[in-house]
């Protein structure tokens, strides 16, 4: 057995080339693309985890967390604009690993994206029901039955506090079945859903624009300290807060890499996949800074830890439209961003599947659909179990490390790849390699080093997971392992 058995780079292109029996279908041009990558972007970041990070860990300076997880994210997204280009295929960072780093790694960051994507939709469904539940009290509707009840159990003598949260659960169950229908269906209701949610973060910084004009002494008084005082422990505040918040809000920027999971999706990927990616994440990291700085201007950061803070952000300008508006589009943004995971995750375990690293069941097309459904199924479930149970910090946290994790070694890919096959014709080329992929990792492995031992030890506990299945099954049912022993046994008999 090679951990370090390589994918062969002529039998990626092949399978990059699409075609044969059983392959997805290319239906995605474009303005598809960067709509899939906006699409997937805003979400709970911004509408949820910018309120939690001022409040916790940054202050008003939670502005600079984004910068820096956003500075994070333009050194990765042009690794990954660079593979993605190269090798538009399914699966994104793991087939890359595979390429370049060997079966073992690519095994890893396939398992850190299955991570990513699943706990991420399940994040992101946490949230969305944060403002059902708001868009229901503005109404004033109250409902027969709690949708979220809360209570405590007894647990070796600690009183635990559980939550079940029964409106995520419910969304993850109804984009499953969205998904399984088929992807450019997915696609029409993606687009919908972004112009909603883009309109919606315009609008609330119109309206936080002009209030500033009129409270502006309240606004800069908001603003100070820019960055409170650090109250002792690593993160509570101070600079090692800004880079815990930047680590929590690195949330917000996920989702850009789910673009190059559609690769072999895409009608035009050596063009497009660059375009869709620093396209999306250029524009979200504007939107991202305005919509901070204002809203830490509008309420102090103190008060900003809620289930669905830019709403009352809104409801502090005082314009009851508007806390309308930034509910519906939050319902309709976090329900897109909830599809585009939930459809990345079941590409991944698609791409795993068909070199053999999962069971067969996994890459299973659906006769008529065409699309991963089984897979779909499976996944959904876990998630709608994740979204019931899990609140959303924790979650978060999860997702950040595991995606920083597959980032690093995206940017790692790209200079080995570089170095050894520098002959291969690359569409679009990243900048200044191997500077930008070793700043990309430095910065990656800062944000991961600034999440907290809980987050740490659920991420550890994943991996674990994960590498038993893939010394208990993968290397024994790998395609590449079983291609190198029939290579090695011609030899051996020759
Ligand atoms: N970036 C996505 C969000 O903020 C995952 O919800």
């Amino acid at each position: 057995m090679n951990l370090l058995a390589k994918k062969p780079m002529d039998v990626i292109l092949a399978e990059a080339e699409g075609g044969g029996q059983g392959a997805l279908k290319r239906a995605l041009g474009p303005v598809n693309l960067v709509t899939l990558g906006v699409g997937a972007i805003i979400g709970a970041g911004i509408f949820v985890l910018t309120g939690t990070a001022a409040a916790q860990f940054a202050g008003p300076a939670v502005v600079l967390s984004f910068v820096i997880a956003g500075i994070a994210c333009v050194f990765a997204g042009l690794c990954y604009a660079e593979l993605a280009a190269l090798l538009p295929i399914a699966g994104s960072a793991y087939t890359y690993g595979y390429a370049t780093l060997g079966e073992l790694v690519a095994w890893i960051i396939g398992w850190a994206l299955v991570l990513e994507y699943s706990f991420g939709a399940a994040t992101v469904a946490v949230g969305w029901s944060g403002y059902v539940t708001g868009l229901l009290r503005f109404f004033g509707i109250a409902l027969p039955f709690d949708p979220t009840p809360k209570g405590h159990v007894a647990l070796f003598g600690f009183s635990i506090p559980v939550q079940c949260d029964l409106f995520a659960m419910a969304a993850i169950i109804v984009i499953a079945a969205i998904l399984i229908v088929g992807i450019r269906e997915s696609a029409n209701f993606n687009s919908a859903a972004v112009m909603v949610k883009v309109s919606v973060v315009l609008i609330f910084i119109g309206l936080a624009v002009g209030y500033a004009f009129g409270h502006w002494s309240a606004m800069t008084a908001n603003w100070h300290p820019f960055i409170p005082r650090n109250l002792g422990a690593f993160g509570e505040f101070g600079w090692s807060g800004v880079m815990r918040g930047a680590g929590v809000v690195f949330f917000a920027y996920i989702g850009f890499d789910a673009i190059s999971t559609t690769a072999q999706e895409a009608k035009n990927p050596q063009r497009d996949m660059p375009l869709g990616i620093l396209g999306s994440l250029v524009i979200c990291t504007v939107l991202y800074i305005l919509v901070a700085g204002l809203l830490t201007g509008i309420k102090n950061y103190t008060l900003l830890n809620t289930a669905a803070p830019v709403a009352d952000g809104a409801a502090v300008i005082g314009a009851r439209w508007g806390v309308l508006l930034v509910d519906l589009g939050a319902i309709a943004g976090l329900a897109s961003v909830t599809l585009v995971m939930l459809m990345g995750q079941s590409r991944v375990l698609y791409a795993m599947a068909q070199d053999g690293l999962l069971w067969p069941w996994v890459g299973k097309l659906h006769p008529r659909f065409r699309t991963p459904y089984l897979a779909t199924l499976a996944v959904g479930g876990l998630v709608a179990f994740l979204a019931a149970f899990f609140p959303i910090v924790f979650l978060a946290k999860l997702v950040s490390l595991g995606t920083l994790l597959a980032f690093a070694i995206v940017c790692l890919g790209v200079w080995v790849l570089r170095v050894r096959r520098p002959e291969l014709a690359r569409p679009f080329r990243t900048p200044w390699v191997p500077l930008v992929p070793i700043l990309g990792i430095a910065v990656t492995l800062a944000l991961m080093l600034s999440l907290d031992l809980p987050a740490w030890i659920g991420f550890g506990s994943w991996l674990a997971v994960g590498l038993a299945i893939y010394f208990l099954y993968s290397r024994r049912h790998s395609k590449v392992q079983r291609a190198l022993a029939d290579t090695g046994a011609r030899a051996g008999a020759g």
